[in-house]
């Protein structure tokens, strides 16, 4: 399903947070969104799910989701927030099948399915040792990849995932990028992360979409967004960058 942003403008407590921000996910593509903190990345994932108010088009597969049901809205996009708030005394097992909510009659209980969809999800995620664990008794990076499970059990189309490896040791980083990858390629979702580490970004996404001060900076294949020049403007940050083995941009700071 392609997503859609056409000339968004966001304001947030008076001010505006983002402006004239377009950009085209295409069905079946990666998209990363990056930039400093405090530009807009997190608010532009809540445009696009209509979860605050905005002018402009945004369109999921070309309906407007602001418009849909919660439920329906979540047969469709999933998102994993950057800093949810979990519920005391859940499992995570349970948490994970909320993710199931979306499939479940209203007054009826998961089925099977449901059940088997989040134990599959929990061993892909190498979180099935936990599953019993309340979440309260969780690591950071062990939160963060169970949001994600309750994220990947939704099973929809397009995943909006906001800073997903952020907590995560650099194999959990891998593993989680590669598990989306390979949902990409093996069901056709469309991906639109926020992600801070650009080497990363670059190495997943097909397209990433500089935003610097609430607008777009640049946008395009990764080798075009990720100069020297680029991430010295934008981030303040002193960077070599070279071509990897796959002709994608790799940065190494650098000290002053
Ligand atoms: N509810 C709100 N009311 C007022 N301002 C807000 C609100 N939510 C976010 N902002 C402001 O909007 C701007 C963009 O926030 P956002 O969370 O989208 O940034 P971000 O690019 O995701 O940053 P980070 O890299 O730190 O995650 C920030 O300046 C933030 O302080
Ligand atoms: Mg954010």
């Amino acid at each position: 399903m392609t997503v859609r942003v056409r000339d968004l403008d966001v304001e947030l407590g008076g001010r505006p947070v983002l402006s004239a921000v377009s950009l085209t996910v295409p069905a079946g593509s990666w998209t990363a969104v990056i930039g400093p903190n405090g530009t807009g990345k997190s608010t532009l994932l809540r445009a696009v799910l209509g979860l605050v108010p905005s002018r402009g088009g945004v369109t999921v597969a070309g309906a407007d989701l602001g418009a849909l049901k919660p439920r329906e809205r979540a047969r469709i996009v999933a998102y994993a927030p950057q800093s949810p708030s979990l519920p005391a005394g859940m499992t995570v097992f349970d948490y994970t099948l909320l993710g199931r909510s979306p499939y479940i009659p209203h007054l009826g209980r998961e089925g099977a399915r449901d059940r088997a969809v989040a134990a599959d999800v929990l061993g892909r995620l190498d979180l099935a040792g936990l599953a019993g664990r309340p979440l309260e008794h969780l690591s950071g990076g062990e939160r963060q990849r169970v949001v994600l499970a309750r994220a990947l059990a939704q099973q929809t189309s397009v995943l909006l995932l906001d800073e997903p490896t952020t907590s995560l040791d650099i194999g959990h980083q891998q593993q989680v990028l590669e598990l989306v990858d390979q949902l990409r390629l093996a069901d056709g979702l469309t991906v639109v992360t926020t992600i801070h580490d650009l080497t990363l970004a670059g190495q997943y996404a097909d397209d990433l979409v500089l935003l610097s001060g609430g607008r777009v900076a640049a946008a395009g294949p990764p080798a075009g967004v990720l100069t020297r020049a680029a991430v010295a403007e934008h981030f303040g940050a002193r960077v070599r960058v070279e071509p990897g083995p796959d002709g994608r941009p790799v940065l190494s700071p650098e000290r002053p």
